[in-house]
């Protein structure tokens, strides 16, 4: 068993005993109880796709949400549901979390479904590492997001006469224009997971794959070290200029509507962010702008969600099947990912129903799926378990954004012996 059980107090684990049982005693074989952190407007929009597809079936919504984007605070809640032998019929979750509880045998099968509708043959091998275990589906995957993206206010563009960067030094060009303007460039919330997703694309965009794959994927301890690392530090330290003074702790979706208002030129987000502009009526091309990080084009950094199965008792299976099968059915996943923001995470979606960000992010996702650079975040535990990414890597990037850790060199050591202890 992985870290992930080794942090789990008694006191959690008594208080999640007490604070669940009513719900699990209470639960039918017609009730889906669904954990995720999906509560800004946008997430909660496209969680109703799949609320409405199941209640047409007469299956009822017992919502566990808990709020925190990244996902960790809902983490921490499902560990505890989990120990208590409490599991919801399915939590939202992100790669390696799903191996450590797959690993730990608390997982249920969705096989016969998988089988029935050959979903092998529509979802991209890399995400079938995270949904199954010894061939076993034990996980849906319901979207693609990727994390290399920037979302601008169109107004504010025409405004400052800034056009589409295509690499990093154009990039802090545009944002140097703004900021010449009196408008804040970046938007951003402090909080680490959002600056280490952010780091992500500046890794990215300074090494280019290759590098990408080797530092993060392959924890090559020379790439880790390496000058590039230590320039992509650098890099997002340039980045740390153009915040305004308020950004600490910023929820992500707060630092998006700066955009949206055209308070702030652009953010660097997951297409996540895409959601907020949607349920705020904006439309791409007219209000916003979607790019790729600068110097990335080509590359995908992929997160997908997964809803996680659990190990359940024989009343709850039905509800839990019919969670998965709605999930994986076409339309379900088209009608979902345009609300959304992601792309389906079945190729064989038509992208008739998107916007030109989302047949953009389509379109990526096949080239970047046929030539190799198709490539899990590491900031959203697609790229290592968590105790790497959400662990040593988060605490180190944010560290540096806010001044704790100095240097470049000094990162890069510190991050070298920080994954090094997690491993
Ligand atoms: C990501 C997740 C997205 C979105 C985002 C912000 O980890 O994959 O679906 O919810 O967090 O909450």
């Amino acid at each position: 068993m992985r870290k992930i059980w080794n942090v789990l107090t008694a006191t959690t684990m008594v208080a999640a005993a007490c604070g669940f049982a009513g719900a699990a005693a209470a639960a039918d074989n017609k009730e889906v109880q669904m954990l995720h952190w999906w509560t800004s407007g946008g997430e909660a929009a496209a969680l109703n796709v799949i609320k409405e597809a199941l209640a047409k079936q007469g299956y009822t919504w017992k919502d566990v949400p808990v709020a925190g984007g990244g996902g960790e605070a809902a983490m921490t809640t499902l560990k505890a549901m989990v120990a208590a032998g409490n599991p919801p019929t399915a939590s939202q979750i992100l790669g390696y979390f799903a191996l450590d509880y797959a690993d730990a045998g608390k997982l249920g099968d969705v096989t016969p479904l998988a089988v029935k509708g050959d979903w092998a043959k529509v979802i991209p091998t890399a995400l079938q590492k995270f949904t199954t275990t010894n061939g076993k589906w034990d996980a849906v995957p319901i979207n693609i997001h990727s994390v290399n993206w920037i979302w601008l206010n169109k107004a504010v563009m025409d405004k400052i006469g800034g056009t589409e960067p295509k690499n990093f030094d154009e990039f802090l060009a545009l944002l140097d224009k703004a900021k010449a303007a009196g408008v804040i460039p970046l938007a951003l919330g402090g909080q680490p997971w959002q600056e280490a997703t952010m780091f992500d694309s500046v890794v990215m965009s300074t090494g280019g794959p290759e590098f990408y794959k080797k530092a993060f994927i392959d924890l090559d301890e020379s790439a880790l070290k390496s000058d590039t690392m230590k320039k992509s530090f650098d890099n997002l330290a340039k980045l740390r200029g153009y915040v305004d003074p308020n950004f600490a702790g910023r929820d992500w979706n707060l630092a998006t509507a700066m955009v949206v208002k055209g308070d702030a030129l652009a953010q660097v987000m997951g297409d996540w962010a895409k959601g907020e502009f949607k349920v705020a009526n904006k439309e791409p091309g007219k209000d916003y702008l979607c790019y790729r990080f600068p110097g990335t084009d080509g590359t995908v950094i992929y997160n997908t969600d997964m809803f996680a199965f659990f190990n359940v008792s024989a009343d709850r299976k039905d509800a839990q099947n019919a969670l998965a099968a709605a999930s994986m059915d076409p339309a379900v996943q088209s009608a979902f990912n345009v609300i959304k923001g992601s792309v389906p995470a079945r190729i064989d979606v038509s992208d008739a129903a998107f916007d030109m960000c989302g047949k953009k992010g389509i379109a990526d996702v096949k080239a970047a799926n046929a030539k190799g650079t198709f490539l899990g975040s590491m900031a959203q535990n697609y790229a290592q378990p968590p105790a790497i990414g959400s662990g040593a890597y988060h605490d180190v990037v944010t560290k540096f954004f806010h001044g704790q850790i100095k240097t470049s060199d000094q990162a890069v050591a510190e991050l070298d012996k920080a994954i090094n202890a997690a491993m």
